[in-house]
């Protein structure tokens, strides 16, 4: 199989170069600072290049608040890029796989959000992954993965939670009033090349199994890492986050689960992220 990955340095995009590598398949992998998605010259010399089969987009503008006050970069790198690579999908009759999040819903839900009920994001990212999803669905062959709450190689919430702990922190105050699906990148990319292989298409959510809210998370983490800090809930108010977020946003992976088997309990897939970082 000739693969192509865009992001190959991102979270996702280090676990998905790793799977291809081991299976031994034929590789491309781009990633900043050689490779910008932006420039569209440098898209199409790379996939005329490489004429893959399959292509992992997995660069993203991710920077939820500053996209706010950069409305055009997020736009730019999250839907006017993925329209050019789905364009080129086309060209070499390759598979788009693209990458989305649950920051499209509204978190109005009371239920588990399903791949067809209404996205409204809320804020500029969530706008420009949803605006993304449309132009990737451009492409004759697209599979349009939402995931949430991401953790892998890079920097993440469990390495945010970390740095506080090893800094001597003696308490910390995470959201305690917004819900979702925490998910690790080494897990989504091996649910991706799985839909992949299965020849699978359309939209599909995947997420690790079960469900939290930050500070229930965060209490994971400091308990799993040793520590005995506590967790004390705020208000997503009280974090005065710039972007707003869904205060649910819990992906229902039913279609996913049924295609091919749950992804485990995220807080095993925690336990096994923590043992890379320990080593
Ligand atoms: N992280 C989450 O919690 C989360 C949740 C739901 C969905 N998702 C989606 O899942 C996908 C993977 O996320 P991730 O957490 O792996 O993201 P990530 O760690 O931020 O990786 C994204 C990668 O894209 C690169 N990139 C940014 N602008 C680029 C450009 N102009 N040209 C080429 N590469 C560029 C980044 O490089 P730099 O780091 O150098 O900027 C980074 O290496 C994304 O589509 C994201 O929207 C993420």
């Amino acid at each position: 199989m000739r693969v192509l990955i865009t992001g190959s340095r991102g979270q996702l995009g280090r676990a998905l170069v790793d799977l291809v590598r081991s299976h031994g398949w034929q590789l491309w992998a781009y990633g900043l600072p050689e490779f910008d998605l932006a420039d569209v010259g440098a898209v199409q010399e790379a996939v005329r290049t490489a004429q893959p089969e399959v292509i992992f987009n997995a660069a993203a503008f991710t920077a939820v608040d500053r996209a706010e006050e950069e409305p055009e970069a997020a736009f730019t790198i999250n839907a006017k890029a993925v329209a050019t690579l789905a364009g080129l999908a086309n060209e070499v009759g390759a598979l788009l796989v693209h990458l989305s999040t649950d920051y499209v819903f509204d978190g109005q839900s009371q239920r588990p959000y399903r791949e067809d009920d209404p996205p409204n994001p809320l804020s500029v990212y969530g706008q420009s992954k949803l605006a993304g999803e449309k132009a990737a669905a451009q492409a004759r062959k697209h599979l349009i993965v939402r995931t949430s709450w991401l953790f892998g190689r890079g920097w993440n919430f469990v390495e945010a939670i970390r740095k506080q702990l090893l800094n001597g922190a003696g308490e910390l105050r995470v959201v305690g009033d917004q819900r979702g699906r925490p998910t690790y990148a080494e897990d989504l990319a091996g649910a991706l090349v799985a839909l992949v292989r299965a020849g699978a298409s359309g939209v599909f959510h995947i997420a690790n199994s079960g469900e939290t809210t930050w500070a229930g998370f965060a209490r994971e983490i400091v308990a799993q890492l040793g520590f005995s800090v506590p967790v004390v809930d705020i208000t997503t108010e009280e974090a005065g986050r710039p972007a707003p977020r869904p205060r649910y946003s819990v992906l229902d992976t039913q279609k996913f689960d049924s295609t091919l088997k749950p992804l485990p309990p995220w807080q095993q897939a925690l336990a096994r992220y923590l043992r890379t970082i320990n080593r």
